[in-house]
């Protein structure tokens, strides 16, 4: 190998010989100079085993920064000033601003395509969302494609959904609102239809050094020995045999989606390239998929490593210098103390936004059970946030519930680990006598007894079972448990985000068992289409549509004008003495803006109440319940210091300022 310069030689080479064009703008430049020894320095870490010439390859990459940044669209740029000037200016970066929400949603499901796009958006802004989630609109295999998470095309759009064009029309058209566009890099693995695995397939040396390729059977385990299996009962093992290639490949979800093998510096090239093309077309936040996938090594459990956080530190530097409006966000579904790394790993900057999986488990615990400790407990240690990154806070996505959290909280609880998950697992399959819920096991594992859970937030707060068994009294048990995880989701930290279909109280989908393509993966149960009637009657006074929909807004409408849930403003979890209540202050983030707010909720079906003794002093008398409305006046009881909660309510209570003692 020849041995690379130093970071500021290679830089001075480069910009003689390249960086001075008469495109090059100032801005860029100036952003170039800042990244560039992070940029050499990571590239060295991660490549220089496998490079011949690390100097031409750093210089490689400054030329796809350059040409990438060259070609981005002169209003995308002006956006990405915007966004930087506000941060020079001392505020939140713009994906923290106050009141923002998200809405997740499959294109195809939502909408029909990109043209029926356009006409759903006013239900968008109806709802409050802000940020609006495409999930994979990419060509890919025809079949299962794992929801279009086995992309065969990066740069292209799937026909069904429409054109490159009618993609950057869509995020103009969110832009023109004042709405944000995020999107998929689904970057771990591609579909075995991708240009990439197809020339592997004819036998082009290039491309089989894409993927993680073992000649046998017993080399392949060996390196996977200690690696987890994703979904052990329809997708087993890691590798999958392909006849062509006369060898194993790497796939840890399905057989069809190959592993990327990010140890090869081509890899990395083509993926950066397609990111910031991407960036080009108008997406604000890429969505890393299965981020803590991304490097392997053998024996390990190929999660989480070191390298993958490099690489992820690696494409943000770039995506700083060549876009940087650009926003990342996290899928890493692992353990909370692993979550938080992708959002702070010691100053250096990887994902700006990360989804809370642990809050989204806990709340489904608190529910079942009906007790708080659980989440109490572990919410507070598990939210640690580093400056300038949030949470996206949510009840349900599309993917399944995983029990996947910490032991000794379920211990310091109370609960016996194995037999409490097995409980919430029987509780939410409907199997635990009394249960409301209607859900399915997902990935049920019989050697080790673990299973997640699938099925829609309506149907696991009880509304399936209420409506077919017509029984009035449980339908509105349903909605204030929808309202509940929702209410939490928008009060307790970060940004809320709404699953498609979840804004409707939309029941559990078993159209997906019609579909050979999609019967052995039943989260389809909870992937339902937005239904026109549904919508329809979302707009006819009370219905279960219109009191879901309705409450939602109204949840995100309030929240907007409380400094105290901005994503980024502290939050303390107050120990209840009822073990049925959560109670979690919330403190604007400038001194200034006085009103803290104490958000308190009963996870039980009977009336409880807040005794305002028991608390901390010093947290100010209550003053106002801000979801007090008509229907539900107040919950403060006047003279009594207690704070009335009906059957799982939520109330979101100003708190007067404290008094001060004199002399303080
Ligand atoms: C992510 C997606 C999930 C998909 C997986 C593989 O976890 O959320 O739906 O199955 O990645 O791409």
């Amino acid at each position: 190998m020849v041995q690379p310069s130093s970071p500021r030689a290679l830089l001075a080479r480069w910009l003689s010989s390249r960086g001075k064009t008469p495109r090059a703008d100032p801005a860029f430049l100036a952003r170039f100079g800042y990244r560039f020894d992070a940029i050499a320095d990571l590239v060295l870490r991660l490549y220089a085993p496998r490079l011949d010439d690390p100097d031409a390859f750093v210089l490689r990459v400054a030329d796809l920064l350059a040409g990438a940044h060259a070609s981005r669209p002169a209003e995308l740029r002006a956006g990405d000033a915007e966004r930087e000037a506000r941060v020079a200016e001392g505020r939140e970066p713009w994906f923290l601003e106050p009141g923002l929400a998200a809405y997740m949603a499959y294109l195809d499901r939502f909408s029909g395509d990109f043209r029926g796009f356009r006409e759903r958006l006013p239900h968008l802004e109806r709802l409050g969302a802000r940020i609006v989630h495409l999930m994979p609109f990419f060509p890919c295999p025809a079949g299962n494609n794992d929801g279009g998470y086995a992309v065969s095309d990066y740069l292209g759009v799937d026909p069904r959904l429409g054109t490159v064009a009618d993609l950057v029309e869509a995020a103009r058209e969110l832009h023109r609102r004042g709405l944000y566009l995020a999107a998929d890099l689904v970057l771990n693995h591609c579909s075995d239809e991708h240009p990439w695995a197809l020339a592997a397939k004819r036998g082009e040396r290039r491309y089989r050094d894409y993927f993680h390729v073992f000649p046998d059977r017993a080399a392949a385990e060996r390196y996977g020995r200690a690696m987890p299996e994703v979904f052990p009962e329809t997708a087993p093992g890691n590798f999958t045999w392909v006849p062509e290639l006369d060898a194993w490949v790497m796939t840890v979800f399905h057989r069809f989606q190959w592993d990327l093998d990010w140890s090869n510096p081509e890899v990395f090239v083509e993926m950066l390239g397609i990111l910031l093309e991407l960036a080009n077309r108008g997406i604000d936040i890429l969505r890393l998929d299965a981020v803590p996938y991304l490097w392997k090594r053998e024996g390990t459990d190929c999660r989480n490593l070191d390298e993958a956080h490099d690489i992820v530190r690696l494409l943000k530097a770039c995506a700083d210098v060549a876009a940087p409006g650009l926003a990342f966000l996290a899928e890493a579904i692992v353990q909370p103390s692993e979550i938080v790394r992708y959002l702070d790993s010691g100053g250096v900057e990887e994902c700006q936004l990360a989804y809370h999986a642990s809050l989204m488990v806990l709340l489904w615990d608190a529910l079942a059970t009906g007790k708080t400790a659980v989440l109490s407990r572990s919410f507070g240690e598990e939210t640690r946030l580093a400056p300038g990154t949030g949470w996206l806070s949510y009840a349900r996505c599309h993917d399944d519930i995983g029990l996947g959290y910490d032991e000794e909280k379920i211990l310091r609880a109370g609960f016996t680990p194995r037999a409490h998950r097995r409980f919430l697992l029987d509780f939410y399959s409907g199997r635990y006598p009394g249960s409301f819920a209607r859900g399915r096991l997902f990935m049920e594992d019989p050697r080790t007894g673990d299973a997640r859970i699938s099925g829609t937030c309506a149907s696991l707060c009880g509304l399936e079972k209420a409506l077919e068994e017509g029984d009035r009294a449980a339908v509105d048990l349903a909605v204030k448990r929808i309202m509940l995880l929702h209410g939490l989701a928008a009060s307790l930290t970060g940004i809320p985000l709404v699953f498609s279909g979840d804004e409707l109280g939309l029941v559990n989908d078993f159209s997906w068992l019609d579909d050979p393509a999609l019967a052995d993966d039943n989260r389809w149960m909870h992937r339902p289409r937005l239904d026109p009637e549904a919508l329809a009657r979302s707009e006819v006074a009370d219905t279960v549509e219109s009191r879901v929909m309705n409450g939602i807004a109204r949840f995100l409408r309030l929240r907007k004008d409380i400094p105290a849930f901005a994503p980024d403003a502290p939050f303390e979890v107050l120990h209840a003495q009822d073990e049925h209540l959560v109670l979690c202050l919330r403190s604007p983030k400038e001194a200034a803006a006085k009103a803290r707010i104490l958000v308190a909720a009963n996870f039980t079906a009977k009336s409880r109440a807040v005794r305002f003794q028991e608390l901390p002093a010093g947290l100010g008398a209550p003053a106002r319940d801000l979801l007090a409305d008509e229907d539900a006046p107040s919950v403060l009881e006047p003279g009594t210091g207690e704070i009335a909660l009906g059957p799982y309510a939520l109330a979101w209570i100003a708190l007067a300022a404290p008094e001060r003692k004199a002399g303080a």
